[in-house]
């Protein structure tokens, strides 16, 4: 198991700036003055209204964008580029269809020549995730939270320092989800790698991570943030749990108020 504490992600003052050609407004503000500290091996969610920039704000911890103003470090270095140490997971699984489940999972391990080093630990991340009687199905033989699951061990299996997380779930029928939900947290607890959410699901935020962060859109600003100060497994009708929810729900439709009032 890794014990390192690298894994720490410092977002400071980002504003991304998007031209666009298409529209008579020269440029679009998807990011104005975000900045967030995310200490290592920590589990934090972003929740906001879509096109709020969370994607966006991935994108540049992940390295495919790059920040018009502002800084992203991790572990005191600024990111440049894409690295097998920021892993990242889609709403949209895109396993590869040719390769068996178990060649999926290992593709990223067998590219840096490290299949010999991991190839046990990808079968320990496969029982954990109740799939190794699968290794030789091919992802069309799948539920879509089976392949969700693979995913997220074809992310993890390289050991990367922190798992960026764009809705990985929300493609998922509700019992499938709050399942893939706590072998999220098995996985978070077992690599130790700090895990960035993003999803629309206040409850899934809630039940998942130590810090929930609230953004809104035009431009996409962080309003706030909630420490989650509840031990796991978490039990969604407790009533502190209920009480968070409103708490986070009430700061997502006042900053909807909010923007009603200055934008329409
Ligand atoms: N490559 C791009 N070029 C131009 N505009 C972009 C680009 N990527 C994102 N945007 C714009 O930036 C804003 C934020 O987009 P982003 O995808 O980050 O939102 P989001 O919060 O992830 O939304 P959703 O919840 O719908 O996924 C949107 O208005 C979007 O149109
Ligand atoms: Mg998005």
């Amino acid at each position: 198991m890794d014990m390192s504490d690298n894994g720490r992600i410092e977002i400071e003052k980002v504003t991304k700036i998007f031209r666009r050609e298409d529209e008579d407004i020269e440029t679009l503000t998807a990011l104005e003055d975000v900045s967030l500290n995310i200490r290592s091996g920590e589990f934090v969610s972003i929740v906001g209204a879509s096109g709020c920039g969370k994607s966006t704000l991935l994108r540049i911890i992940a390295g495919l964008e790059t920040p018009t103003i502002g800084e992203v470090r991790k572990d005191g270095e600024t990111i440049k580029g894409t690295d097998e140490k920021r892993g990242l997971v889609f709403q949209d699984h895109s396993l590869y269809p040719w390769l068996s489940v178990w060649d999926n999972v290992t593709f990223g391990l067998k590219s840096l020549g490290r299949y010999k080093e991991k190839k046990e630990y990808a079968g320990q991340l496969l029982e954990m995730v109740g799939l190794s009687g699968f290794s030789k199905s091919y992802p069309s033989q799948l539920s879509g939270g089976m392949s969700q699951r693979i995913a997220l061990i074809r992310a993890l299996v390289t050991e990367p320092d922190v798992l960026l997380l764009d809705e990985p779930l929300g493609a998922l029928d509700a019992f499938t989800r709050m399942n893939i939900q706590d072998v999220l947290i098995d996985l978070w607890k077992e690599t130790k790698s700090t895990m960035l959410l993003i999803t629309h699901d206040v409850d899934e935020a809630i039940y998942l991570s130590q810090r929930v962060v609230v953004m809104t859109p035009r431009p996409g600003r962080i309003v706030d943030e909630f420490d989650i100060e509840m031990s796991y497994p978490r039990e969604r009708s407790h009533s502190q749990f209920v009480e968070y929810r409103n708490k986070i729900l009430k700061k997502l439709n006042y900053a909807h108020e909010q923007s009603i009032g200055y934008y329409i």
